[in-house]
């Protein structure tokens, strides 16, 4: 029998997609293409790379954009934190490492935002060094084909995995085994209904032979879902005008642009005073807020559910982050806003 390596490789040979960060080994591309891939699926990620090759082609060209830039274009992607990273980085090797890549992992690693797997992603598929990424695929794969029970969410599962995937690795192409790996597990064994039947490790899959694919990979944690309410304050001011502030709090969508926000603790309906009291430091003469929608556009995320609602508030001036209507389109706002706005406005 083929070993494992070969069988996959030759799997990738005639299944690998066709990406455009496929047909170049320049770092910064890569990078680029690897931290957006871990917010999104391919699929949806290559028209944020390709747009992002475009305005931004290198990592000094990244350095001289605005964060403002940075996150517009980021937009929709989520993890906001993971942009702000990116440029932070891209500064970094622009201005104090003369806009020069490292090339090893431990080098790699000393950069803010570049954890295991996007330092492993960059020495392999870059410079051919034998370093294993581990992803979500990753652990799906291994852990179904060799019955690998441990937990993917602990310190000791994780080191686990990371050494199996190495061994295999040894003695294979670093960069074509680990996105083989990746590709395998994003095409064919899928979270749910993988294609077992046209799979080249049927016989010998673990989880195939004693019909416990949806029991691989095992999690120790079941993750809690934090409930949150949230009810957006869109003034009315004169001359077209409204109020946007920049969220700078740590947590989600930090540095991005929202209406004035009311946070509730529970589902119920904050009082016509409770809304009014949110309004006030941003306008005077605040009027009666009428709620756009009693349905919440429910968002949710990894550890979050929000419930998001909407509400007009007629104002007499605007007293701070005033902007016009006309202008909104251009700030960086969350994607449950962009929609609002596109359909209000
Ligand atoms: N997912 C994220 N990065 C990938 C890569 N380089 N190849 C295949 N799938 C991926």
């Amino acid at each position: 029998m083929r070993q494992w390596q070969e069988e996959l490789l030759q799997w990738y040979d005639i299944n690998a997609r066709a990406y455009p960060w496929r047909t170049t080994k320049d770092p910064y591309k890569i990078w680029l293409s690897e931290i957006i891939m871990q917010q999104t699926r391919t699929q949806q990620g290559q028209p944020y790379y390709e747009r992002f090759v475009e305005k931004f082609p290198t990592v000094n060209a990244l350095a001289n954009a605005t964060e403002d830039q940075v996150l517009k274009l980021w937009q929709g992607l989520g993890y906001y934190s993971r942009a702000r990273n990116l440029h932070h980085t891209a500064k970094k090797i622009a201005f104090e490492q003369g806009g020069v890549f490292p090339t090893t992992y431990k080098e790699l690693r000393t950069l803010k935002g570049i954890g295991d797997y996007t330092a492993s992603a960059i020495a392999s598929i870059c410079y051919n060094l034998p370093h294993a990424v581990v992803d979500g695929n990753v652990f799906r794969v291994l852990a179904r084909c060799f019955g690998i029970a441990l937990p993917i969410d602990t310190t000791a599962g994780f080191n686990y995995f990371k050494k199996k995937a190495s061994d295999l690795l040894q003695g294979y192409p670093p960069g074509a085994f680990n996105q083989a790996l990746m590709d395998f597990g994003a095409q064919l064994c899928t979270p749910k209904q993988p294609q077992c039947a046209n799979c080249p490790f049927q016989k010998n899959c673990v989880a195939f032979t004693t019909q416990s694919i949806t029991q691989f990979p095992v999690k120790a944690k079941k993750t809690a879902v934090r409930k949150r309410y949230f009810h957006y304050l869109v003034m009315q001011g004169p001359k077209n005008t409204t109020a946007l502030e920049q969220r700078t709090e740590k947590g989600i969508w930090q540095q991005l642009y929202q209406f004035p926000l009311l946070e509730c603790s529970t589902a119920a309906v904050p009082s016509v005073t409770a809304l009014q009291t949110a309004a006030a430091p941003f306008a005077k003469g605040v009027g009666r807020p009428k709620q756009t929608s009693t349905v919440p556009v429910l968002h949710k995320l990894s550890h979050q559910h929000l419930f998001i609602y909407f509400w007009t508030i007629p104002v007499e001036t605007i007293l701070r982050d005033t902007v016009s209507i006309n202008t909104l389109e251009d700030f960086a706002v969350p994607v449950v806003l962009e929609n609002f706005i596109k359909k209000y406005f």
